[in-house]
């Protein structure tokens, strides 16, 4: 059996996008931090959380658990970067890890999605509590309600140093293929992945746990604007594309107004449909988000 490694003051499970901008503000703060992968690439400790089934032999899954788990740091603070679906998930993966670790006391960071929440004017408590991962996030908060939070977060964009940009332009043509796909398109959020990195840290010095919180750049963005400013040359021009030169998109949201009755862009909230409110969280790291809105960021002016 591997020794234990030494302690840091963050283990992240998950070398992830997000991660790629997290480190560098942990080196950045003295911060001792370790990280996982399931492949065990270079600099990080492997890690593969395989949950146990009533149909897996509990005694051989028990003890390879065990191993990989007693391999890891004790933390501080522990920031799950995977999803996890089941109220079983979290009470295994926290349990193992506390067992494996008597003498620490971590706080839980589990980061989640803010797909989970309907359609209604947004609260904190307007999610779905049925979805898988928002009963393995409720487990979380109800095993440690004095030490774990859940971070739902809004569509990820940005280019960290490592990995290739997330970048939402490229996402139009997938989720808006033709005119009446985008006409059914209403609100998107967004938050950059170096903002993700400063609430983590903010949230982590800021005692916030106990709760969800939502996390986006404070925006709401209207897929149709988003097609205007970003369609343009993305799809081949087609007979029906605008006389003058515009891209189809440019000329299916000219057709989408027209038909709709919206004078100019983008369409109040109330027509664009979910909605959700981020103040909470910025309010509670005490800090504000680093960028701002995605068109000046994605193309424009602001570093991303
Ligand atoms: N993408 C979005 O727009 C978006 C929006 C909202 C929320 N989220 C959520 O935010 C979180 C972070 O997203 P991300 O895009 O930064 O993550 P990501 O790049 O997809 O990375 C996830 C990491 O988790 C690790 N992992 C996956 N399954 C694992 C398991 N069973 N055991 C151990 N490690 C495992 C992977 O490790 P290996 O690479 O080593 O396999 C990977 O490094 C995720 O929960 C995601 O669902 C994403």
């Amino acid at each position: 059996m591997s020794p234990q490694p030494p302690a840091v003051d963050i283990l992240i499970l998950g070398t992830s996008w997000t991660t790629t901008f997290l480190t560098p503000l942990l080196r950045a703060h003295n911060i001792t931090h370790a990280t996982t992968s399931t492949t065990a690439r270079p600099g990080t400790l492997p890690f593969h959380f395989v949950p146990s089934t009533p149909s897996t032999d509990q005694d051989d899954d028990e003890v390879g658990s065990q191993a990989q788990y007693t391999a890891l740091p004790p933390a501080t603070l522990i920031l799950i970067t995977f999803p996890l679906t089941t109220a079983s998930h979290t009470t295994q993966l926290t349990r193992h890890y506390t067992a494996t670790h008597p003498s620490a006391t971590p706080y839980f960071v589990l980061l989640g999605s803010t797909r989970i929440f309907t359609p209604t004017p947004s609260s904190p408590l307007s999610y779905d509590a049925s979805s898988p991962r928002a009963v393995a996030e409720d487990t979380l908060l109800a095993l440690y309600p004095s030490r774990a939070t859940v971070l739902n977060l809004a569509g990820l964009y940005g280019q960290s140093s490592r990995h290739s940009a997330r970048d939402p332009r490229s996402w139009l043509s997938r989720v808006a293929p033709g005119k009446e796909a985008l006409g059914r398109k209403g609100a998107l959020h967004l938050v950059h992945g170096g903002d993700v990195a400063r609430g983590v840290l903010g949230g982590a010095k800021e005692q916030i746990w106990g709760r969800r919180w939502i996390v986006t750049d404070l925006h709401w963005y209207d897929w149709w604007e988003l097609a205007f400013a970003w369609g343009d040359g993305r799809l081949d021009h087609g007979a029906d594309a605008g006389k003058d030169g515009d891209g189809e998109y440019r000329e299916w949201v000219m057709q989408l107004m027209e038909e709709h009755g919206v004078r100019a862009l983008p369409r109040p909230v109330e027509v664009v449909g979910r909605v959700l409110d981020s103040r909470a969280f910025w309010r509670a790291v005490g800090m504000v988000p680093g960028r701002g809105h995605v068109l000046s960021v994605v193309g424009g002016e602001e570093d991303w």
